[in-house]
């Protein structure tokens, strides 16, 4: 195929300019450039260690308050910041801790240069959003932003100036415990999904107090640990990494991020963290990020066992040569930078570098201003889990929830003249539903289902048994968890109340901490007993309604099979149970789509709807094996990516496509959509396209636009998509955008398995 050479040109040009502009478009150039003469004159007064010092971050103790310590490593770190050899703390909030170690950086080191205080604030501080994976299949880009923007005024109260989010990582692969903290598995959601968060978290005015610094996660193709490990290898090739991978991450740049994170992962033989060619050649050089990138927790030290470094000084040594410039808690950079600079290994002019990229920041963040600007007690208190954030997690909490089947509409439930158990090892949990992310939250402060049905303004009967626990030990973030596979004790008592009731509302799935860094599974079934529990349940008792609490697509076949109604409740935060009451009584109708494809068997993955053709896509001939296909499983998903129901039903009709792309580079797609049923509904309308051959194979199909609409019952809609080289453009293998002519197809409908489709020539 010919490549239209004027096209490339034009676009790689627009792309250059874009990323230039991009880099500086804090909305004011004057500010940016008198900030660029205060950082030079800053560093002009810096020695080599307090330069170093900068890019140094510790992780805290929570007792700055107190006495200062006097022995062991936090006499160290205590020590340290006072010599001016720390540019920034994690894990230290709440005012006064945050105010402490402030005034030690500013009052007690020779230069008062204010520290960063990082912190995961990834789904919420203390009231806590749904898990990132959850908010993605709200699909609400809106919505998503104004919940990071709650999480950054609530943070920010609380002292912190920088959260380690969003993470952007795709994946496609349910095993990695991670996938609960991303957009999900598709590029383009994510590239949304992640300039939304930015926009969210980093606010139009950066040194409003009530922002904070952003930062992109895990430079790159951390979502692509081989067999769903965590920290493991990720391998892949150059056109996943160009089109799947880092769209995203550009997004969040030309959002105007200001960190980026490496990861832990090597790819391709090089550990993200000393690989020049991800930090220097692509975020630094071509896309011009003047921003900086912080190390993963420890990872400028594990390139040691990963085989790359020999020791800590060539680990210190390699990240800082390939564009690391902060060290989270290797403490290499603060122990052997100096001597590298000294002996000539390392270039000063790198260590400027990196100084400088951080000390804008700081500037942007106002902290030279005010280095206390976030510590305002009087602030904290009445900031922290105020009610308009309650009232706002609850509504993306609603948007969050996916509706997977609705047989004989069981759901909504009736308000009055039922009977209804809600049963279930998670059912009265109050910590599970805040997810994993949430570690400057409260145990126990989630509204638990139960709680939600009973505070329910409904004249129903509720009943509640636990049937089982799932968890024995006590579930925290850091160790291990102990299922319940034998205990069945209390299935007895479930039973009795499944029988006596008209409804039953099960509540089964992962607690928080089964997801999350660290999670990985080779098993998505439910865990422990409850898979026994549900259909012992089910026996005597066949109204069920699974509500699934989970971090993570689930194999969930045998449910999909024979319970009636499904709902996916995810880990939806400290509202959980509000909005799980008020979607089941039909306040809320349903209208999540699912972010990542539900697989039928753990042998499937990865499994994505974007994957592509193999030369043996379909059955030859009944019963012959030499196609793409297992002997024993099917290929197909349980549910596809974009999937999900409502209590309503729409239609897709009338696909028409005007292609004007020979005149002005525009292909328009209409299409009317009607909602078929009784009530009124949201639906998100997807519009995907398959190039059908190009010089790089394209996927089946590729997400390209979407549209939310609320139909009223009976109500029809024309939506009018515009697809431009933007769409129809991708990354060859050289990292060029081009756009290439040929035949597309073109899908629309409500979830990747769309079946409406035209073709169209360009
Ligand atoms: C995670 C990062 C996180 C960091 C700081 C690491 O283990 O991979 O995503 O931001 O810890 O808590």
């Amino acid at each position: 195929m010919k490549k239209l050479n004027s096209y490339i040109l034009l676009i790689s040009i627009s792309f250059i300019t874009l990323g230039c502009n991009s880099t500086k478009n804090s909305g004011n150039n004057e500010l940016v450039d008198e900030i660029d003469i205060k950082v030079e004159e800053l560093i002009k007064e810096m020695t080599l260690d307090e330069k170093i010092g900068q890019m140094n971050q510790y992780n805290g103790f929570m007792d700055f308050t107190g006495p200062t310590p006097q022995n062991g490593f936090e006499a160290v770190k205590y020590e340290n910041i006072r010599k001016g050899l720390v540019g920034a703390m994690l894990n230290v909030h709440g005012v006064e801790n945050v105010r402490a170690v402030q005034k030690i950086a500013v009052e007690e080191t020779r230069l008062g240069i204010p520290l960063l205080f990082g912190f995961d604030v990834i789904h919420g501080f203390k009231t806590i959003s749904p898990i990132p994976l959850a908010e993605a299949a709200s699909w609400d880009l809106e919505a998503i932003k104004k919940s990071a923007q709650i999480a950054a005024e609530e943070a920010s109260a609380a002292g912190i100036n920088w959260t380690f989010a969003p993470m952007v990582d795709i994946s496609r692969d349910a095993r990695w415990g991670r996938v609960m903290e991303g957009a999900g598995e598709d590029p383009y959601l994510g590239s949304l999904i992640a300039k939304a968060r930015v926009e969210g978290f980093q606010g139009v005015d950066l040194t409003s107090e009530k922002t904070l610094a952003a930062c992109a996660k895990h430079f790159a193709a951390y979502g692509f640990a081989e067999a769903g490990r965590d920290y493991n290898t990720a391998d892949l090739g150059t056109s996943t990494l160009y089109n799947t991978v880092l769209p995203p991450f550009k997004a969040a740049l030309e959002s105007d991020v200001k960190t980026f994170m490496n990861g832990f992962n090597i790819l391709n033989g090089i550990p993200s963290t000393g690989d020049a060619f991800l930090q220097r050649d692509i975020l630094k050089g071509k896309w011009e990020f003047d921003g900086f990138v912080v190390s993963d927790w420890g990872s400028i030290t594990e390139m040691i066992p990963h085989g790359f470094a020999k020791d800590g000084k060539e680990a210190a040594k390699l990240a800082i040569l390939a564009g690391s410039d902060m060290d989270m808690e290797s403490y290499l950079y603060v122990t052997k930078l100096a001597e590298l600079v000294k002996n000539g290994e390392v270039d000063e002019a790198l260590i400027d570098d990196a100084v400088r990229r951080i000390l804008r920041v700081k500037f942007e963040l106002g902290l030279f201003d005010d280095p206390y600007k976030y510590c305002d007690l009087e602030r904290e208190t009445a900031t922290i889990g105020k009610q308009s954030f309650h009232d706002e997690v609850l509504e993306i909490a609603k948007k969050s929830i996916v509706l997977l089947k609705n047989e004989n509409n069981l759901l909504p439930l009736q308000k009055s003249g039922q009977k209804i158990a809600v049963i279930g090892p998670l059912a009265a949990d109050k910590t599970s539903p805040l997810g994993s992310w949430r570690i400057g939250a409260d145990d126990e402060t989630a509204v638990s289902v139960l709680e939600g049905f009973k505070k329910y303004n409904s004249t129903n009967q509720i009943s509640y048994a636990k049937g089982a626990d799932l968890i024995l030990n006590k579930p925290l973030f850091t160790t291990e968890l102990e299922i319940n596979t034998s205990d069945t004790s209390g299935f007895g008592e479930a039973i009795q109340t499944a029988k006596n009731a008209d409804v039953i509302v099960m509540v089964l799935g992962e607690h928080g901490f089964q997801s999350g860094e660290g999670r990985s599974r080779t098993n998505l079934d439910l865990p422990g007993v409850q898979q026994q529990l549900l259909e012992e349940v089910y026996n005597v008792n066949k109204n069920v309604v699974l509500v699934l609490q989970n971090g993570r697509p689930l194999t969930i076949n045998w449910a999909s099979e024979n319970i009636p109604s499904i709902v996916v409740g995810w880990h939806l935060g400290t509202q959980s149970g509000n909005a799980l009451a008020q979607v089941l009584y039909g306040d809320y109708n349903p209208s999540g789509k699912l972010p990542m494809t539900f697989p039928r068997n753990v042998g499937q993955l990865p499994l994505y709807y974007n994957y592509y053709n193999t030369g043996r896509p379909v059955e030859p001939a009944p019963n012959q094996v030499f196609w793409s296909h297992y002997i024993d499983e099917s290929n197909d998903p349980l549910y596809p990516f974009g999937y999900g129901l409502s209590y309503t039903s729409f239609e897709y009709d009338q696909l028409e496509v005007t292609n004007k792309f020979s005149e002005n580079n525009v292909v328009e797609i209409l299409i009317t959509v009607k909602n078929t049923g009784n009530t009124s509904g949201k639906e998100t309308a997807q519009l995907y396209i398959k190039d059908l051959y190009s010089s790089v194979v394209k996927p089946v199909r590729a997400l390209k636009g979407f549209q939310q609409i609320e139909l009223e019952p009976g109500e029809t809609r024309t939506l009018q998509f515009l697809l431009t080289e933007q769409e129809l453009g991708f990354y060859d293998n050289s990292g060029n955008w081009v756009v290439e002519p040929g035949t597309f197809e073109v899908f629309v409908g409500g979830n990747s398995k769309a079946i409406l489709s035209k073709q169209f020539e360009i």
